[in-house]
């Protein structure tokens, strides 16, 4: 098994078994002290992380699991001491920005072995937003492999740290009741979390439930791609908006505020339309419902106002652990993709020797 030299845009890109191999390799990098510590895995490797927008656990995670893995980073704040990127092609540049994305994206394929790229929604058109067309352009222009470090559609490195944090919190992941609700919060925020959240867990066939106010629809197209994954993995997908009924038995919140694409643009009308929910904040009365359920949120979180102290700082809340496993599974993606066969062999044979040899003492990343 190996994903080397392919891109994660989005968790579609790879099958339930390959997402299996990144899980292992990630279990591994975590808890095996040897390895967690600098290995030169990727000696003499580079990752480029261009982010158009703030960042702490994405960029300091892969900043610091790429040293320990061997490798070096190099980050461009676009607009902060980079070139102002244009992204629309065949227009005069007549603007404030100075380089296409074209030609940003060619040369830094031609000093790094993989690009990941950090590109917020406008929040403007959602027709628009959806094209990605910054992280498309990279994959375009681009020889070498794109990470995406969260776009208008998709989050796929919390996503993988997520699914990871669950099969680490519960052993077996399908058919795990879990909920993913909407909360209120003063501003508009993108959908890329709930979207790649939402993909992941159908696509590992656990049972989801999105709790959210009618009008918060997530995108149709992705919500067809959910029910695809889920009838493929024998698991179901509930839609509510209920935000007292659908915490009841679940294992897993997921809590994320979201836009409404129906207000898309519209922020003061989408503020108002709002004002009927604005007690949607996960305390310890809806947790209470749950099947003595785990709380996760992505971070940064809002607190008492996407979910109270009381829910972030209890035993339930597994918010510290999901943001660690971005550093692993993060490691396992970076090791996957430019990491040589000999290591990937190697480290297949690792993994089976601690979970199945005489010494590996029935230890088992699932
Ligand atoms: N969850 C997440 O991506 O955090 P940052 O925005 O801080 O990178």
């Amino acid at each position: 098994m190996t994903i080397t030299g392919r891109d994660l845009i989005t968790i579609d890109y790879y099958k339930p078994e390959e997402l299996e191999w990144l899980f292992n390799l990630a279990w591994l990098l975590k808890n095996e002290p040897d390895l967690r510590k600098r290995q030169d895995m990727l000696d003499g490797f580079t990752l480029a992380m261009v982010f158009f927008n703030p960042s702490l656990r994405t960029r300091t995670s892969l900043d610091i699991g790429m040293y320990e893995l061997g490798g070096h980073t190099i980050t461009l704040n676009i607009g902060a001491g980079v070139w102002d990127l244009e992204v629309e092609e065949g227009i005069p540049m007549l603007g404030d920005k100075v380089e296409h994305i074209k030609d940003a994206a060619k040369v830094l394929g031609r000093y790094s072995d993989a690009i990941g790229i950090r590109s917020f929604p406008k929040m403007n058109s959602w027709a628009e937003d959806k094209k990605d067309l910054a992280i498309i352009s990279f994959q375009k222009y681009s020889d070498v492999p794109i990470i995406n470090l969260e776009t208008a559609l998709y989050h796929p490195c919390q996503a993988l740290a997520d699914a990871y944090t669950i099969r680490e919190k519960f052993g077996a992941i399908k058919n795990r009741k879990v909920l993913l609700t909407w909360t209120t919060h003063p501003k508009a925020l993108p959908m890329a979390v709930p979207n790649s959240f939402s993909l992941m867990s159908s696509k590992l066939g656990m049972d989801l439930t999105i709790c959210r106010p009618d009008g918060w629809d997530l995108d149709d197209e992705i919500m067809a791609r959910v029910r695809r994954n889920a009838k493929a993995a024998g698991s179901t997908v509930t839609i509510t908006n209920d935000f007292e009924g659908a915490f009841e038995g679940q294992e897993v919140v997921y809590a994320k505020s979201w836009g409404s694409k129906n207000y898309y643009g519209r922020t003061p009308e989408e503020l108002m339309a709002r004002q009927p929910y604005h007690n949607w904040t996960v305390g310890k009365e809806q947790m209470a419902r749950t099947a003595n359920g785990k709380f996760m949120h992505c971070l940064p979180v809002r607190r008492n106002v996407v979910a109270t102290d009381e829910v972030l700082d209890s035993e339930s809340s597994i918010i510290y652990d999901q943001a660690e496993n971005r550093l692993h599974t993060q490691k396992a993606v970076l090791l996957g993709m430019l990491g040589s066969p000999e290591i990937h062999a190697k480290l297949a044979e690792r993994f089976h020797k601690v979970t199945h040899g005489p010494e590996g003492l029935g230890v088992s990343a699932k």
